[in-house]
């Protein structure tokens, strides 16, 4: 979901509603403004896209100066309108917007109701504002910190009351917001794009701090209402950035992105031919005596962690585990005093990995995360961080980012092996230089892409598509596949060749879409055998080689070529078609490829 509050001397609805749309990728099955002032709380809310909500609210009298927005993703209630935030106290003094979950709500709840409270909405949320006017003593501040004080569970909070029209008050637990710092105005936000056009000024609220803000001034303070001083973090991203520039949807612009992208990753940590992570507390003794590596990651993320399994653990020769974040606490993992942590998360927010950080912590790992947004929570309880420079991403289903996280596991599988005397100097040069012409190719990659836009139209209408390979083609095969299902809903599964025959096989009739992943060099000849079994069985196959391996043509129907690389790095260039595939399939569709349904680019809830 997505928070944005205004409070200052111009109209706060406008900015609510320009916020709210930034913000949308966190959320879209509904939305919600509430502007306060004397005479009471005016709100509107819409089901559906913010689009509706724009619309409704064309009409209405949302005039005031002081406002809170949130657009939803549902869990606790239906999408709709009366589950939309805000949520407002019986009395309409208090109007709240939150993120997160509220777990000990249903106590809360029947405390109220005890109490004579009514309730509008299925939602955790409406036990805040309800609260608030049952512990109203006066004081608008003390209340909150009363009401804030009895939550269970995760939550980032906006709050506006008719009290005091001119403020707005806003805290977090577990679930991130930030406070913009404007000229005469100042805003909250759950994220950075919401307000990327007024201001690049920003304090980041940590756990159990406490903003008060109004047109002059943010304060912030703890539990105990002791002022922080708090540094301001200057945001390095560009307004345009969060702008689509002319493409029809933010998932192709990050697509084209992605040579810029992986060069300003990569680039910056070569100096010469040798890799320099500068940002790493941890020194090189940590690493020759480094014995598991544990990489944790949720969705896309975690996909770029099995390519990691193979560097670090092919290459550099050290144990590697890749668990799914939200599984990895409940496995009671064997964790050693000193093995290494892997976090890796664009928003380095998602819960359920942030919460695998935490756990990974008190198990006395050390902890290195791979982030794109900087100052982000896993950042920021990381012993150390690599920023992956992509920018930020807007599109749902993850591109750039992808790429940047496997540049960085690059560098670090690298820089372990020759640390720990796996590889020589040479060998490091040489694959350095490898990795260093990744951007140019890729770039000729996309420069072209014509005959992926006829695949995907032609294929735009299959039910079933099953994407298989071997080794790392394997890893690029789940990413591949889960690009395709989350913005075209195309059933869709990835299998490791080898598998097939184990089941999947049967599933195979005339005309199911197989795409054939085999750009190894060692595994090449296995992969034109599993193509034959299922091209026997009736399947269409798009096979994906390296150039120059022209013996697919005889086995695979249609054939994706990727340049020529080191086996190693081949997945970096492998995933490239994919993504152009899946978005042209969502494309011809007709659906919105950046916002498909269910779907939130960052899950702040577990
Ligand atoms: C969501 C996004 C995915 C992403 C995953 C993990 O499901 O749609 O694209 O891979 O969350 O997000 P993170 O921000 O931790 O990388």
């Amino acid at each position: 979901c997505g928070i944005a509050g205004y409070v200052g001397k111009n109209q706060a609805k406008p900015f609510l509603l320009s916020g709210l749309e930034k913000l949308e990728y966190r959320g879209y099955d509904s939305a919600g403004i509430c502007i306060a002032d004397e005479t009471g709380l005016k709100s509107c809310k819409a089901k559906g896209r913010l689009s509706e909500l724009v619309e409704k609210s064309k009409n209405m009298d949302l005039s005031g100066t002081t406002g809170i927005g949130h657009t939803r993703w549902a869990t606790h209630g239906a999408p709709t309108e009366y589950n939309a935030h805000p949520h407002f106290s019986n009395d309409g003094n208090f109007a709240i917007v939150h993120n997160g979950i509220i777990e000990n709500y249903l106590d809360l709840k029947a405390f109220l109701a005890e109490k004579g409270f009514t309730f509008a909405s299925d939602t955790d949320t409406e036990v805040i504002p309800q609260l608030m006017q049952y512990y109203y003593n006066g004081n608008v501040f003390d209340t909150f910190l009363t009401v804030v004080s009895k939550l269970e569970g995760a939550y980032a909070l906006g709050l506006v009351s008719t009290y005091e029209p001119n403020t707005l008050y806003a805290t977090r637990k577990d679930s991130p917001l930030i406070a913009g710092l404007g000229k005469g105005e100042n805003y909250i936000a759950s994220d950075i794009p919401a307000i990327l056009s007024e201001t690049k000024d920003v304090y980041l609220l940590e756990q159990g701090e406490f903003a008060i803000v109004t047109a002059d001034e943010i304060k912030i303070v703890d539990q105990d209402k002791n002022p922080i001083d708090k540094k301001i973090f200057e945001v390095n991203w560009d307004v345009s950035a969060a702008e689509k520039e002319g493409y029809d949807f933010f998932m192709m612009k990050e697509i084209m992105e992605q040579p810029k992208a992986i060069l300003d990753t990569i680039h910056p940590r070569i100096k010469g031919n040798e890799i320099v992570l500068d940002e790493l507390s941890l020194d090189k003794s940590y690493f020759k005596g480094l014995n598991k590596v544990h990489i944790i990651a949720c969705g896309s993320a975690y996909h770029v962690g099995l390519v990691g399994k193979n560097i670090i653990e092919g290459i550099a020769r050290v144990d590697t585990q890749v668990d799914l974040a939200s599984e990895f606490r409940y496995r009671n993992p064997v964790i050693n005093d000193g093995d290494l942590a892997i976090i890796i998360s664009q928003s380095g927010e998602t819960s359920d990995t942030l919460a695998a950080l935490r756990y990974a912590k008190q198990h006395n790992a050390k902890i290195i995360s791979i982030v794109n947004v900087r100052g982000s929570s896993i950042a920021r309880e990381s012993d150390d961080v690599l920023y992956t420079n992509a920018g930020p991403e807007i599109a749902v289903a993850t591109t750039k980012a992808y790429s940047t996280q496997m540049e960085v596991l690059f560098l670090l599988g690298l820089y372990i092996a020759e640390i720990k005397g796996k590889i020589t100097q040479e060998e490091r040069a040489e694959l350095v230089d490898e990795l260093l012409s990744i951007p140019e190719k890729v770039k000729g990659q996309l420069s072209d892409i014509e005959y992926l836009e006829t695949l995907g139209k032609k294929f735009k209408d299959v039910e079933d598509v099953f994407f298989i390979g071997r080794g790392i083609d394997y890893s690029i095969a789940m990413e591949g596949s889960l690009k395709l299902k989350e913005i075209s809903y195309i059933h869709s599964e990835a299998y490791a060749a080898g598998e097939l025959k184990h089941g999947t096989i049967s599933l195979i009739e005339d005309g199911t879409l197989v795409v054939a992943l085999a750009t190894q060099d060692q595994l090449f000849e296995k992969m034109l055998s599993n193509i034959k079994e299922v091209k026997a069985r009736g399947a269409y196959v798009i096979g994906v080689a390296q150039e120059g391996n022209t013996a697919i043509e005889k086995e695979a129907d249609y054939v994706i070529y990727v340049p020529k690389t080191k086996g190693c790095f081949a997945g970096a260039l492998e995933v490239i078609p994919l993504q152009v595939f899946a978005y042209f399939i969502s494309l011809h569709k007709g659906l919105d490829v950046d916002k498909p349904r269910n779907l939130a680019k960052s899950v702040t809830v577990e």
